[in-house]
């Protein structure tokens, strides 16, 4: 036989192997082409900058004549779309960012995946794209983490962070939504996070949503509109904005991809999530966490006046940022209004400790008295 013969019948076996797997688990048709080659010992694990390697594979599926067909993983690499592809006229595009962790023994699991589809699709929803269907968005999920799961590594703070996105693909640029979509799974593998000392800046002319805007999900645009604000506040020596409402910016509402707490005196406070705010996954955490330890923890406006004060007569002892990709990250001072305000360094923070309890659940140190962690099938 052919060379060429022989091995376009072997990857085609492979792929019929890989399909009926699939099926096997959960009668979803996703389609497998594996990579014959691996960038995995390109990568130096113990230097990771984050979000700039991926895996060898991703999964994609399009929404075609109103249903999510033509699941697939194949090897990570470029796509291809019309130039006049809605997405980049019109912004409908949405996003994830969620993490997977692998313990020495090789079992992987996710933290409170399920809130991330429900909030992907919010965001969906909102912005007038078809809902992702939750057994695709699980299967194609594992089976991506199962096939590069060597990519997950089980050195302390690794973890494996996820992309699911979904864009508009439909070609024409009439200002309507598109009728083809792509959704897809992109991998990266991360290490712990640390920013360095964080100074924020409180917002007090620019603004990133508004009431019956589009704040709360978490759509492309969300950001890009957040890039010139942070940049010049990045020039000015801040790491950060924390983004007030945008009619009387007195109420402090999130930073660019983190929500944010105080802690005056005893008590963590926290905005309450609204139509303007993401309604971050860490955030319930460390609410929860913060409550389990018996803190006061109070879910509430918060007016920058207040913060201002709580800065002024000492009782403002910390501030800091939960979301995702760092968890928590602490604040160490604040700019309002021409005036800059430093926060005490403290041992035995509320920062430091609640960050230890979510990142032992995280990687399996400590018990999930939650129910957080949710085990990926093997494959
Ligand atoms: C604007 C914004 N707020 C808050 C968060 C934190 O959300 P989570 O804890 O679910 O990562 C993020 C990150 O996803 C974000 O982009």
């Amino acid at each position: 036989m052919h060379t060429l013969q022989f091995l376009y019948l072997l990857l085609f076996s492979i792929n019929i192997f890989f399909t009926n797997e699939i099926m096997g688990i959960n009668n979803q048709n996703i389609t497998i082409k594996k990579s014959t080659t691996t960038k995995i010992n390109e990568v130096d694990f113990s230097n990771l900058s984050f979000g700039e390697n991926f895996t060898d594979h991703m999964f994609e599926c399009d929404y075609i004549d109103g249903k999510w067909t033509n699941a697939q993983i194949r090897p990570y690499g470029p796509i291809s779309l019309d130039p006049s592809a809605k997405v980049f006229h019109y912004g409908q595009a949405i996003f994830e960012g969620m993490k997977a962790y692998k313990s020495v023994d090789g079992a992987v699991w996710l933290f409170r995946p399920e809130d991330n589809l429900i909030r992907l699709n919010k965001s969906a929803v909102r912005l007038a794209i078809p809902e992702f269907p939750k057994d695709l968005f699980f299967d194609g999920m594992e089976l991506l983490l199962n096939i590069d799961k060597e990519w997950i590594q089980t050195t302390e703070g690794s973890s494996m962070y996820i992309r699911p996105f979904i864009i508009a693909t439909e070609p024409g640029v009439s200002a309507s939504p598109a009728k083809r979509y792509k959704f897809m799974f992109i991998l990266s593998p991360a290490q712990s996070y640390y920013s360095g000392e964080v100074k924020v800046l409180f917002a007090d002319k620019f603004s990133r949503s508004a009431s019956g805007g589009v704040g709360f999900a978490k759509c492309a645009g969300n950001y890009a509109g957040q890039f010139y604000p942070t940049k010049l506040a990045n020039e000015a020596g801040y790491q950060q904005v924390v983004w007030t409402d945008s009619s009387t910016h007195e109420k402090l509402e999130e930073a660019g991809t983190m929500n944010v707490f105080f802690r005056v005196g005893d008590t963590l406070i926290t905005a309450p999530t609204s139509d303007r705010i993401l309604d971050g996954i860490t955030r319930k955490s460390v609410i929860a966490i913060a409550e389990k330890e018996g803190y006061n923890v109070e879910v509430r406006d918060i007016s920058v006046y207040e913060i201002e004060e709580a800065a002024k007569n000492g009782t403002l002892l910390e501030m800091f940022g939960a979301g995702t990709a760092a968890v928590i990250n602490p604040i160490v001072s604040f700019h309002f209004k021409g005036n800059d305000y430093d926060l005490p360094k403290l041992e035995n923070s509320y920062a430091s400790i609640i960050k230890k309890k979510i990142t032992d659940i995280q990687t399996g140190k400590a018990e999930d008295p939650f129910g957080w962690k949710y085990a990926v099938r093997s494959i």
